[in-house]
């Protein structure tokens, strides 16, 4: 595992984007991460594109998660958070950007993700981790899961995600996922953490037993595993 701590926020995202960039040019597939950490690396993406230093024409992304129950263009769906940041700011090719459709039936979705997954072989993996360790929507459980499905999100994940939507109660319940053995599959992982109040669970996940408690934990067997972070959030290691 290589760690680089950054003094701050604007930091860590030059440097993750950095290691991003190292993996893109044609043909490569990025899988991708929402959440607010990855926020400031996709600014810094779109920053670089402008300035002419990066072509996106044959990239393909895909997607972690998505909400069950949101429209592609329902505002709090990971679709438009992707749109939003990233995708609708650089030359990408839509039809080269997978994000599960929140508002199909959960279970063909997840065929349909499984199949696309199985196909390719995604170069890097951005990953952002939740308070109680989730990694995409993988939450804590029993086992480590292989593929892509349906999930029932957690009180402490509804409450922290909560603060994107006008109200608790309107956060969905339920999410697609990739699973955690699609993730592990990827050639590189590059686990983005910020802030203070992740300090604790970065701690357990990258230094703590190995398991599905703390789904993240699973990451420490990866032979690439790459984290970037800021100094609050690697204060405990
Ligand atoms: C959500 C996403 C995760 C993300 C996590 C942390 O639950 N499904 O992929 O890593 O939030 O988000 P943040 O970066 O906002 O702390």
């Amino acid at each position: 595992m290589k760690i680089y701590s950054n003094d701050n926020y604007e930091h860590m995202s030059i440097c993750a984007a950095d290691i991003l960039c190292e993996a893109i040019r044609p043909n490569c597939v990025l899988g991708l991460a929402t959440g607010s950490t990855p926020v400031g690396m996709y600014s810094e993406l779109i920053r670089r594109y402008e300035a002419g230093k990066l072509d996106f024409r044959n990239v393909t992304t895909v997607n972690l998660d998505e909400y069950v129950g949101l429209r592609p263009s329902n505002e709090q769906s990971y679709r438009h958070f992707m749109n939003e940041h990233l995708f609708d700011r650089i030359n990408i090719d839509k039809e080269r950007t997978f994000v599960p459709d929140g508002s199909s039936d959960p279970e063909l979705e997840c065929k349909k993700y499984n199949d696309l997954l199985s196909s390719l072989t995604i170069d890097v993996q951005v990953l952002g981790i939740g308070h109680n360790g989730h990694i995409g929507f993988n939450e804590p459980s029993d086992e480590f899961s292989k593929l892509t499905h349906a999930v029932r999100l957690s009180p402490s994940t509804i409450k922290a995600n909560s603060r994107f939507f006008a109200s608790p109660s309107d956060v969905p319940i339920s999410a697609i996922t990739m699973g955690i053995g699609q993730i592990f599959a990827a050639k590189r992982i590059l686990l983005l953490v910020s802030g203070k109040e992740k300090a604790e669970i970065v701690e357990r996940a990258l230094f703590g037993p190995i398991t599905p408690k703390v789904p993240a934990s699973v990451l420490q067997l990866h032979g690439d595993l790459v984290v970037v972070g800021d100094e609050a959030a690697l204060s405990r290691i």
